[in-house]
């Protein structure tokens, strides 16, 4: 279903246009106010509604408080309009899933899309209808908290998978969640990697990289769209009718809504665009923001604006229309419905949520093997995320019940009973004290292998919570140091919210997995796959960074007239006293480290090994056809495994400098011991269209293309596209 089939059926608009001429002013304005819930239905609130003065309701998840916000707005309004319930549901509602940066290194589109699905499930069974989700920012910047939201550092990825959530929460008219595409735009690249701050973006990397997601998202049905609070070249997206208007509603033909982030249209003052909230609402409505979520500016000055003439009964009518459109097309004017349950998890559920762990998590090393891990082998679990049941969920979490998350820890117990010591370490991934170290020691003394749960608690990721110092926090790294001189074998499970610098406990770690926030499920999950009843198959969907100071550090970058020849840079270190000015290289890296990140893009190990051989161009003659090619994967191992491969191109001149690789193609593929499997995949014109700085554009001549399961992956070939 495309963002035109579910607004506009013929009869949506003359039904919307009825609605709207019957409206009063206050009315008018009402449909484009959203208030906070706050769990019971005060006398203001319900005054508002039945004056028809409130168009939806945040944050209220209650559901006999939902059935008679829903009752007063359609029975004593005066025009009995129903309210749209929003809640972020941004990776689970009751059930939770991986943070999104997880379910990202699934790589697994249909995974996603269930994910979303069941979550609107959970979610519509409390009366919700709206969720703030997808958040589609492109994240290259690790420091950033909400790169934990995100689907990492690429466009592709970033776009498929974003629509699969689109999908997911819209596709079931009973349980049906409106989508909201968030942050517009480009709220990822805030300068240093902190929150709510400035994003200075050239139109060539806007239309590449951080516009795509969310035209995929709008094509895939999502009717409503929220602008991100950052500074956006001097235009904060909720002023910003270039944005809004021009490319939003002009070029792609949205006909949905936009809602304001929380109270970003009164912060358009703060900004220093509005003079004040009055000016703020006006800024807001001409730039073609519909909903005003919380900021009262709306509500306390749109009436006034257009009995003064500031701004016209038209464009205030404009907005109106679009909103009770997709009221209409949600079919919230016909539902009768009460909602009386509070949802539950199910074994369905929690079913799901563990195969999206299992699928999240990346095994990063696994040095002599040392996993999976023998059944009989007497276990020292450790560290600060060993037994967190509250931060293994990952941020963004209002609505889970703590019981029904299982930890490392209680997973462990059930698999192998008194095989099992624990002892922490450390209290919180932020303790700094060394109390407990000599008790976690000497259990590892006592014990054949050493599991360590490392990394960050969940507030430590997410809105507004950034970082300058993306390392393990507190004294973990000490705790890591202290116990390598134990001797025993470590296998480091790392849960965060983000990529982190771990270069100083790496090689302390035998075997590592990179398990983000894995959700409600984290412990049978790795338990699944530190035992190898699960095949670790997740992938990087973003970069893991050698150093905080190499950030932006990610794959897809452009190649710099100097790009560095890792091999002959002369390192800080190596450089000799009075070293003559040029003697070092004049090429694009740091004198301090190496210019590879610590993993790349698409990065991740299996218990099994993969070879890609007999790439083959199949057919590539006119650009306008695109091309494809063939490719043969093999399972190396005794072991079946899934190999994630990634189909990446590079365009090496062009009208504009282009990516020195671009993924454009992934796929799961489950290979049994020795099979082999001969894929083939093909790629649009469309893929290959990029803007120049003036026009997108498809252009004639020599593409490369590599196949591999990573970013790095050499197997590659390269061909010819003619006009
Ligand atoms: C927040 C977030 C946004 C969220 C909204 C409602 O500040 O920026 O992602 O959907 O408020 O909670």
């Amino acid at each position: 279903m495309n963002n035109a089939a579910m607004l506009s059926p013929a009869g949506v608009l003359e039904r919307a246009e009825s609605v709207l001429e019957s409206l009063s002013l206050r009315e008018k304005v009402g449909q484009l106010v959203q208030v906070n819930g706050d769990g019971h239905v005060s006398d203001s609130l319900r005054d508002a509604i039945a004056r028809g003065e409130i168009g939806s309701v945040i944050n209220e998840v209650d559901p006999a408080t939902v059935t008679e916000l829903q009752r007063l707005a359609r029975s004593e309004s005066p025009n009995g309009i129903p309210l749209l319930i929003g809640r972020d549901v941004i990776h689970g509602f009751r059930t939770i899933f991986p943070i999104p940066l997880g379910l990202a290194a699934t790589f697994d589109e249909a995974l996603v899309e269930e994910a979303s699905a069941l979550s609107a499930r959970e979610a519509a069974i409390q009366g919700i209808n709206w969720t703030f989700a997808p958040m589609l920012d492109v994240s290259r910047d690790p420091r950033w908290g909400r790169i934990a939201e995100s689907l990492g550092e690429d466009t592709y990825l970033t776009t498929v998978l974003g629509s699969a959530m689109v999908r997911g929460f819209q596709r079931d008219s009973d349980h049906r969640l409106l989508a909201c595409p968030k942050h517009f735009v480009g709220y990822g690249a805030s300068e240093s990697g902190r929150d709510y701050n400035t994003a200075s973006i050239p139109e060539l990397e806007l239309r590449n990289v951080y516009l795509p997601p969310f035209k995929a998202a709008l094509d895939s049905g999502a009717a409503s769209l929220m602008p991100s609070f950052s500074d956006l070249n001097g235009r904060p997206p909720t002023g910003n009718r270039w944005l809004l208007r021009d490319v939003l509603r002009e070029e792609w033909g949205f006909d949905g809504f936009v809602v304001s982030d929380w109270a970003s249209v009164t912060e358009l003052a703060v900004h220093g665009l509005a003079a004040d909230d009055a000016d703020a609402a006006r800024i807001a409505v001409e730039s073609g923001t519909n909903m005003d979520m919380a900021s009262g500016a709306y509500a306390h000055h749109l009436e006034r604006l257009v009995e003064e003439g500031i701004v016209a009964m038209s464009l205030v009518d404009e907005l109106v229309l679009e909103v009770l459109k997709v009221k209409i097309s949600l079919g919230l004017f016909d539902e009768k419905r009460t909602w009386n349950e509070v949802a539950t998890v199910s074994e369905e559920s929690l079913a799901l949520a563990q195969r999206a762990a299992e699928q999240s998590i990346v095994l990063l090393k696994n040095d002599d093997a040392i996993l999976p891990l023998a059944r009989e082998q007497r276990v020292a679990l450790i560290g600060p995320l060993a037994d967190q049941p509250y931060e293994q969920l990952g941020t963004w979490v209002f609505d889970a019940d703590m019981n029904d998350s299982i930890s490392l820890r209680a997973a462990l117990e059930a698999r192998i009973g008194n095989h099992l010591g624990f002892s922490a370490g450390l209290e919180t991934s932020r303790d700094r004290r060394h109390d407990e170290f000599e008790e976690a020691l000497e259990l590892a003394r006592s014990s054949d292998v050493v599991i360590l749960a490392l990394g960050e608690e969940s507030i430590l990721s997410g809105e507004a919570h950034c970082r300058t110092d993306i390392s393990l926090p507190g004294a973990q790294e000490a705790l890591v140091a202290a116990l390598a001189d134990v001797g025993k074998p470590i296998v480091g499970v790392v849960m965060a919210g983000r990529p982190l610098v771990l270069e100083s406990v790496t090689d302390h770690l035998d075997a590592m997995l990179f398990a983000w926030h894995p959700g409600t499920m984290a412990g049978p999950a790795l338990v699944n796959l530190l035992y190898g009843d699960v095949n670790p198959s997740g992938k990087l969907p973003v970069t893991l960074p050698r150093s905080v100071g190499q950030i932006p550090i990610f794959y897809n970058h452009r190649n710099t007239g100097r790009p560095p020849v890792p091999e002959s840079i002369n390192y800080i270190d190596d450089i000799d006293p009075q070293a003559h000015q040029v003697s070092v290289g004049n090429t694009s890296f740091h004198l301090d480290v190496h210019p590879s990140p610590a993993y790349p893009f698409g990065f991740g190990l299996s218990y099994t090994s993969f070879d890609y051989s007999d790439l083959e161009v199949l057919s590539a003659s006119r650009i306008g056809d695109g091309f494809s090619i063939a490719v043969s994967v093999t399972n190396l191992g005794e072991r079946p495994g899934c190999e994630v491969l990634q189909l990446y191109i590079q365009d090496p001149v062009a009208s504009a400098t282009r990516p020195v690789r671009e993924l454009k193609r992934f796929r799961r593929l489950s290979l049994e011991p020795g099979e082999t499997r001969r894929v083939e995949l093909s790629v649009g014109a469309d893929d290959l269209a990029f803007f120049n700085g003036e026009e997108t554009i498809v252009e004639p001549g020599v593409f490369r293309v590599w196949v591999g399961g990573d970013a790095n992956a050499p197997l590659g070939t390269e061909f010819e596209l003619v006009a």
